[in-house]
């Protein structure tokens, strides 16, 4: 099974950025534990983070056909993109949308996720580990 795990902007500064929303563990952390788990697990994830929209939209794209699912945290983009929105529902390659925080407890800016539209799962306020349930969700998700 492959799953392509995404990150978009800021993510990178995990463990720096906002630590009392988004927790003391860095991307580097993240990736560590989400690497561990899929060894675990007889997975092979591909992980990787931008903070350009459009670079997004092309790694979703470039999951057709050969990712059995994708986890992304689209950061403020969540709340902003079509682009990102269209681009999953274009591939038809199942995507679980995970948030560090809960959104729906902050500003009511965060509180419209457009990509979520076409998720099959959302995951929201569960901190690093969220991540780690989208793969789980993915696992489980029927055809994989
Ligand atoms: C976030 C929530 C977004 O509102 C924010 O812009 C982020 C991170 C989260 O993981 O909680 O960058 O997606």
């Amino acid at each position: 099974m492959k799953i392509m795990v995404l990150n978009g902007p800021n993510l990178n500064l995990l463990g720096v950025r906002e630590p009392g929303i988004y927790g003391a563990g860095s991307y580097a952390d993240l990736i560590a534990m989400l690497q561990q788990y899929a060894a675990e697990q007889g997975i092979e994830l591909d992980c990787r983070q931008t903070n350009h929209e459009g670079v997004l939209v092309d790694w979703i794209q470039e999951a057709m056909g050969k990712f059995d699912g994708i986890v992304i945290n689209p950061g403020a983009y969540t709340h902003t993109s079509i682009a990102l929105l269209d681009a999953v529902k274009a591939v038809r390659v199942p995507t679980v949308e995970v948030h560090i925080s809960d959104v729906d407890a902050r500003e009511s800016f965060r509180q419209i996720s457009y990509i979520g539209m076409a998720c099959v799962h959302t995951i929201k306020g569960h901190g690093l580990q969220g991540y780690v349930e989208g793969i789980q969700f993915l696992q489980k998700y029927p055809g994989n």
